[in-house]
């Protein structure tokens, strides 16, 4: 039997889990309403607010498992990338956590853990998982990354994004129509009752698998502050078909490549991961797709895509039954 104590505070979500033999039997997060006034994460109310939120936050995942400090096996902490000053805190956490139970700690990139997602299991509840290999979207805040999945343990990037991240254009996109951080969920809820067809802005042509997003962000800022002149109320009388139109067009851009990364590799095992995975219309769109390609389609629950401990705690557990385990001398890494 192996327990596994995750951590994950890269960014502006404190959460820790606790997994035995890969099945979840905690997964708290908190997340931190302050940056909301500002239109984006602070780096700095970030990680006073992880300082602040990391013990109960832990103690809570060990309440809500049911077993004692003395029951974990190994600690698993998000390495990076993400904010330096939030990943200390974390990486600090795991070091005096290590050293006060005697137990050994493992490194974990974020990015592979939101790919290993797809591999929690819950109590109880009937999972389905891919198989190997597999091909990975992988779109957040901070990437837009096309992965084969080799193995738990063995990914290979053949995409990324040349510039901004896919979540990165939604969130921008948002500030500029006055809407709250994070903007993708509430242009995907606005989105609902727009017209995805009303507004056409242009896709960028990029070469091979890779991405670019910053085109479309400074195109749609052009297309409003222009728009703005003539009428200044055109996104209060527009915002349902701005955000429809906007989302369609971050969903074919998305689309696009996923489909000739799958033409390219074969495969057909099609898994999404990242905060943006949970929007409505590019699941809608994969899972299309999935009917007209014959793609077997994986996308984690909202708790499990979003960041959280609980995919930091799964690859801690590949690791550990690998012994990949690293020292004390272990610092964060902000960037891929
Ligand atoms: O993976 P994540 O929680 O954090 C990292 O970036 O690592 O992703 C956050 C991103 C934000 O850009 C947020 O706007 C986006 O995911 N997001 C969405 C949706 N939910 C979260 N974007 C579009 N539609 C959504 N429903």
């Amino acid at each position: 039997m192996t327990v596994i104590l995750g951590i994950e505070s890269s960014c502006d979500d404190t959460s820790a889990a606790i997994l035995k033999d890969g099945v979840v039997l905690s997964n708290i997060i908190a997340s931190q309403k302050v940056h909301e006034a500002y239109g984006g994460v602070v780096p700095e109310l970030a990680s006073r607010a992880h300082q602040q939120n990391i013990i109960p936050v832990v103690s809570e995942a060990i309440r809500k498992a049911g077993i004692g400090i003395q029951d974990i096996h190994a600690i698993a902490y998000t390495r990076g990338p993400g904010l330096l000053g939030s990943l200390l805190v974390g990486t600090s956490f795991a070091k005096g956590f290590a050293i006060a139970n005697r137990i050994p700690m493992i490194e974990v990139n974020h990015l592979q853990a939101h790919i290993l997602a797809n591999f929690i299991k819950e109590p109880g509840v009937e999972s389905r998982q891919p198989s190997f290999p597999f091909l990975t979207l992988l779109v957040s805040g901070g990437n837009s990354q096309l992965i084969v999945v080799h193995d738990y343990l063995d990914m290979e990037m053949i995409g990324q994004t040349i510039d901004d991240a896919a979540g990165e254009a939604f969130d921008k996109c948002a500030k500029v129509m006055g809407l709250p951080y994070p903007g993708g969920p509430v242009i995907d809820r606005l989105a609902k009752t727009g017209n995805p067809d009303r507004f056409v802005f242009n896709k960028p042509q990029i070469p091979g698998l890779d991405y670019s997003f910053s085109g479309l962000k400074t195109s749609f800022l052009y297309f409003i502050r222009d728009e703005l002149k003539k009428n200044p109320d055109f996104i209060a009388e527009n915002l349902n078909d701005l955000c429809a139109s906007l989302q369609k067009t971050v969903v074919d851009i998305l689309l696009t490549k996923l489909k000739k990364a799958a033409r390219q590799t074969g495969i057909r095992q099609i898994a999404i991961g990242g905060g943006v995975s949970a929007n409505s219309a590019l699941q809608n769109a994969v899972h299309k797709e999935a009917e007209k390609s014959g793609w077997e389609v994986f996308i984690p629950r909202l708790g499990f895509s979003l960041d959280n401990a609980g995919m930091v705690a799964v690859t801690g557990y590949y690791k550990f039954l690998a012994g990949q385990f690293v020292g004390l001398d272990a610092i964060p890494f902000a960037r891929t």
